[in-house]
């Protein structure tokens, strides 16, 4: 069964993993993983690299800018795409769940460090959008 399965057969299941997979991050002492989660290979890694290390865009992990937008931002950036400089990022909404875009947002936070965490925290706390993915 691939992730993509357990998040369309079992979603109870898709969220309780999603919302284990910063601890996992955390216990392992936040070393990169070897293996991302499938939907993050399946959609995002071709540009942001397999680890979130940037690639053909820019980097989703604690090297790149992604961290200091809200969720919320990040949400609607995931679901409806955007322009960067160079080429355009598509958007998921047909492709991707809400749950999904939120579980792939806290992929990211596995890969920030612990003031960037804090800091994309507060950043959220201003921004409306937040209300997207519940805590
Ligand atoms: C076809 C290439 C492409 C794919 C696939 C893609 N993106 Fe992007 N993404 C971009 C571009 C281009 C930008 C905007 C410019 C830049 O950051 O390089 C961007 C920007 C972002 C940003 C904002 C980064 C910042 O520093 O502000 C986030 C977050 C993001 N993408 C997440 C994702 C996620 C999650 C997926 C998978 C669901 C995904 N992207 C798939 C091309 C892509």
């Amino acid at each position: 069964m691939s992730v993509r399965d357990i998040f369309r057969k079992r979603p109870v299941i898709a969220l309780f993993l999603v919302a284990l997979y910063p601890s996992i991050g955390w216990a392992a002492g936040r070393e990169k993983l070897e293996e991302p989660p499938g939907l993050y290979a399946e959609h995002c890694a071709s540009c942001h690299g397999k680890n979130g290390e940037g690639g053909k865009a820019s980097p989703l992990d604690s090297t790149g800018h992604a961290w200091h937008h809200p969720d919320g931002q990040i949400f609607l950036w995931i679901r409806n795409g955007r322009y960067g400089p160079a080429q355009r990022m598509p958007g998921f909404e047909n492709n991707l769940a809400p749950r999904e875009i939120c579980g792939l947002i806290a992929l990211m936070k596995v890969w920030w460090n612990a003031d960037q965490l804090e800091s994309q925290r507060k950043a959220g706390e201003s921004f409306s959008g937040q209300i997207f993915c519940r805590k």
